[in-house]
Parts: C-alpha cells; structure tokens; sequence
C-alpha cells in the first residue's frame, strides 16, 4: 500500500465543489451567521483543552460536507493508514515518514527493526545527556559546567528547536540556549561574541552531515575552540545529531557523543528526535517528553477522530476551499503571544518545503494550485504592520488566530488587553464597517457634509475576510506538541489531496549545487561561464 494517485480535479466531489462555489461564492460569512441560528457551535470543535471556532470564513455546511467528500475521494483515510503504518509514501526518496513513532508509545516495526526500542534507547541517552549537562557533571575542558548550548543547523535542523526553545522560554533552566544557522560569517561572529570557550557546548545538528552552511559553522566554531584549548579537549565541547555517523567522527566529535537521526524522521518534521536536544537542554527532559505527549495526542485525533470532528483534517480542507476555489494565495499565522514569534519562520519550512511542488504523484504537472504562502507575525505587533492590507487590500488572505486562555506571567491585565485586540480583530475583519455606519460616525465627531462625502470611501471596511480561531488554556510543553503536529497533519492532508509528495524537497538542491560551483568561479578568469547578467554580476563583487 503506498499513497492513493488521484487528481482531485477528477473527483466527483470536485465537480461538486465547483458548483457550490458558484452558487455561494458571493454570500457572506454575516449571512452564513443570519442564515444558521448555531453556527458557531456548528462550525467548532473541542478537543481536550484546544478549541477551534471556524465559523468566521466564506463556507457553509454544502460546501464542508463536498470538501470532506473530497478528502473521501482521494482517499485520505487510506493515505493517514499508509503514513503511520510505516509505508514507503516518501517515495522519490525510498523513505518512510515516521516523525509520528517519535512520540507514540505503540510499537512499529520497521523492515524487521523495532522502532520503539531504538526510540527508547536513543531517548535515554538524551535524557542522561541532558541530566549532565545540567547537573554541571559535564565538564569543559577547563573542568568547568556548561553554562551556554549552542546549536548549530540550517532548516528543519534548526528551525524547529528555534522556534519551541523561544516559545517555551518561560519554562527555561540556566542554561542559555543559541543557534547559528546562516552561513552569513555575521552570525557566527555575533554568537561566539557572548560565549565563553570553557563553558559553552555545540551541538553540530545535521541530518547528512554534508550540509554546506552547517559543515562552515562547525569548523569555524571548532577554530575558535582551537584558539583556546586543544584537538583532544575539544571532544567535550562538541556533540553531534546525524544520521551520518562516520562524518561525524571524522570531524572529530566521539562516537558516543553522537545521537542518531534516521531515514524516516524528515529533516522539517525532526524537533521530536534528537534533533530536539537543544530543546531538552534548555527546558530539561520532562519538558521534552511533555512536548512529545502533546503531539501524540494529536496524532491519535488525527487518526481516529470522523473527518468532520478532525482539527487538522477541517484545517487542511478550509486552505483547500481557499486556495483552489478562491484563488488565495497565501494564509497568515497570527499568534497572540510574544512567545510564538518564530512560529510563522517555522511553518513557512514545514509547509512549503513540503507541498511547494508542481508534479503530481503520477509525474504529471499539476493543473491546479498546491502550496500556499505562509506568512506572520505575532499580535498585537503585526496589527500595526500589515493589518491594514488584510483590512482593507485587495487580496484575500485567510488567517488562523492563536491564542490562550491564561497567561503565563502574572500580568492579568496585558492579557486582558491581548485578548481584547484578538477577539476584536477576528469580529473586524469578518463584519467590517458598512458606510451608514461611516457617515454617521464622521457626523457625531462634527465633521461637514463634504468632508464626510470625501472621507467616507477610505473609511470603509469590506469586511468578510475569514479567519479560524485556535484557542488553547494555556501555552505549555504539551499544548506546544498538540499545536505544531496539528499543523504537521494539516500539511499532510493538503499534500495528499493535491496529489503531490510533500516529504521530498528537489526544488533546494539546484541553488545548493550551484551555490558550490559560482564559490569555485570566483577563482577563475573566464569570463563566459555564466549567463551575462549572472558573469557581471561575480565580476563586479571580484572587483570588490
Ligand atoms: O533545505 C534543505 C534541507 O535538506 C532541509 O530539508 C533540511 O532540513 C536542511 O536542508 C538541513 O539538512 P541537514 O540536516 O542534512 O543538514
């Protein structure tokens, strides 16, 4: 069994969809709310202590119900079955995708290996790792405790812990967490400027091993070292998360300082591996484990819950709506916590490396649209931003608004006011202001009949732009794990039914591989190696 290969253009539900789209494209979501007395209650699901209220976009139950009949078209519930029983459904790699038995407490077994074993063994070693770490029994070479991890990685092998270090920051222990990634020397050098030799450990996070940026980091990072300790001593300042073994020992971290990735954990799906020690470093290991056992929640909603009681399913099918019937192009990811501010970095990697892809699973060019936009910033902050395009621009830009009960800090009152703008923003974009309203706001500040003539167009609101709301209690370790592997499924159920592989990632290798050879052509005295605007361009940074 591996992925169903069915366009969904060719669906019966499709057929369907296109039809409701013409009878209701021009209907508003405030005439959905006039027309269905429990809407709200309709469109919403509780799971645990996550709710999800998508009451506020341009769909009605028609139009659901054909959306979840495609999903049955393109057999997603066959698909979901392929993924978590191990099948090769990476199949332009040969790979299986398993991020999921990361956080499961089932067994698999995986072409004769048993899964949870080598899971377990490698999470305890994590575990006594991260347990020496902050004991201070692990040493530098001075005989000093660790006071600063750094880790080093570029994409999934940095995006990740990134983004859950930050937003867990209010559950952080001593130690100070840093991550360089660019291959920009500016990095490395802002970074090695707050640490100390003696008492700061890398962690060189690469699934290959041969990542350009990630090997330049490393070495760099190593010469400092270099400048204040010895080849042997360095051993106790580096450790390694990577499948290739061998090269990284030959770049000299020990073999037992090495934690293992494998072939079906995906590089943007691996913070739940030992990609994460970063992030068990910084918030300690049962924080980590809590972050797991959030995701397997999800996981275990995910694949038992009826496709129209299924967050990630209903999530994935409303961007469908959007995307292929509306034409959107992108989606915002508002946050309403400062605490989530790398979220939207996150899931540009996790969402469009992955369905970013214009062949179908059949090797056909795709006909319709895949991938969207991702994009964000946390509230309030991005109100002040590029609020006023969603507001009144003229693209349709779907949102999905996160936020929680009970702040972390005692500041009840900011939270209030967080809140406030949250609520107020979601009703705003969806009921507008209409001109009567207008008018008669500009007549009770004073202003003149010509000046409310002139001043009315700009001030009003179209409304009916559509967001979902994700509201969680509280920001914590496990609502961390539900929220990112919600996401992770959303972009699986959009992969599957548009027809594409969504765990490969061919559209990086190019740039890579040119990348490599313009850096060697910088030595060179022809002249006619690359295309002329291309040639000037390296001629001209020669010239420096
Ligand atoms: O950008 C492409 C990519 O392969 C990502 O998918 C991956 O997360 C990143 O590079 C880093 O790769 P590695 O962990 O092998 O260094």
């Amino acid at each position: 069994m591996s992925l169903p290969t069915i366009n969904p253009t060719q669906t019966k539900a499709w057929q369907e969809l296109k039809a409701v789209f013409e009878e209701e494209k021009d209907i508003t979501i405030l005439d959905f709310f006039n027309a269905e007395a429990n809407r709200t209650e309709n469109f919403s699901i509780q799971f645990e202590d996550l709710f999800l209220d998508y009451s506020k976009n341009r769909i009605s139950a028609k139009a659901l119900k054909s959306l979840i009949k495609l999903a049955e078209d393109c057999e997603l519930k066959k698909a979901i079955e392929a993924q978590f029983s191990g099948e090769i459904i990476n199949k332009t790699e040969g790979r299986a995708v398993l991020h999921m038995a990361l956080r499961s407490s089932e067994n698999l077994n995986l072409d004769g290996e048993d899964l949870k074993d080598a899971i377990d063994r490698t999470k305890a070693k994590m575990k006594a790792f991260v347990e020496k770490v902050e004991n201070g029994d692990w040493k530098g070479y001075s005989g000093k405790g660790i006071t600063d991890i750094v880790n080093i990685g570029i994409g999934g092998s940095d995006l990740g812990p990134q983004m859950i270090v930050d937003a867990l920051s209010y559950y952080h222990n001593d130690l100070k967490t840093h991550f360089i990634s660019n291959v920009d020397g500016d990095h490395v050098a802002e970074t090695l400027k707050q640490l100390d030799p003696e008492t700061t450990l890398c962690i060189v996070v690469s699934k290959s091993f041969t990542t350009q940026e990630t090997l330049t980091n490393a070495n760099t990072v190593r010469d400092w070292f270099l400048k204040h300790t010895t080849q042997t001593e360095i051993s106790k300042h580096f450790v390694a998360v990577s499948a290739n073994v061998n090269s990284a020992k030959e770049f000299g971290i020990a073999e037992d300082n090495i934690f293992p990735m494998w072939d079906w954990v995906g590089g943007r799906f691996s913070l739940w591996s030992s990609v994460g020690l970063s992030i068990a470093c910084s918030v300690g290991y049962n924080n980590f484990e809590s972050l797991l056992y959030g995701a397997q929640k999800m996981d275990l909603h995910f694949r038992n819950e009826d496709f129209s009681n299924n967050i990630p399913v209903v999530l994935g099918l409303i961007g469908i709506w959007y995307n292929n019937f509306y034409q959107a192009e992108s989606e915002a990811i508002i946050p309403y916590t400062q605490y989530l501010q790398k979220l939207a970095p996150y899931l540009q990697q996790a969402c469009m490396e992955s369905n970013g892809k214009g062949i179908d699973r059949n090797g056909k060019t795709v006909n319709y649209q895949t991938g969207s936009i991702v994009w964000g910033e946390p509230g309030t902050n991005s109100q002040h931003a590029f609020f006023q395009l969603m507001h009144q621009g003229t693209k349709l830009i779907p949102a999905d608004f996160i936020g929680f009960k009970k702040p972390l800090n005692d500041l009840q009152k900011h939270h209030d006011i967080l809140m406030a703008n949250f609520f107020a923003q979601t009703e705003a974009l969806m009921n507008g202001k209409n001109e009567q309203t207008v008018i008669a706001e500009l007549k009770a500040s004073g202003k003149s009949n010509s000046e409310i003539k002139e001043l009315t167009p700009f001030k009003i609101f179209e409304g009916n732009r559509p967001t979902n709301t994700i509201l969680f209690d509280k920001l914590t370790p496990e609502t961390l794990g539900k929220l990112i592997a919600m996401y992770e499924h959303k972009i699986f159920v959009q992969g599957v039914i548009w027809n594409i592989f969504s765990y490969d990632q061919w559209g990086v290798e190019l740039g890579k591989q040119l990348a490599k050879a313009v850096l060697k052509d910088f030595q060179s005295t022809d002249n006619s190696i690359h295309d002329p605007s291309t040639q000037a361009l390296i001629n001209y940074y020669k010239a420096k």
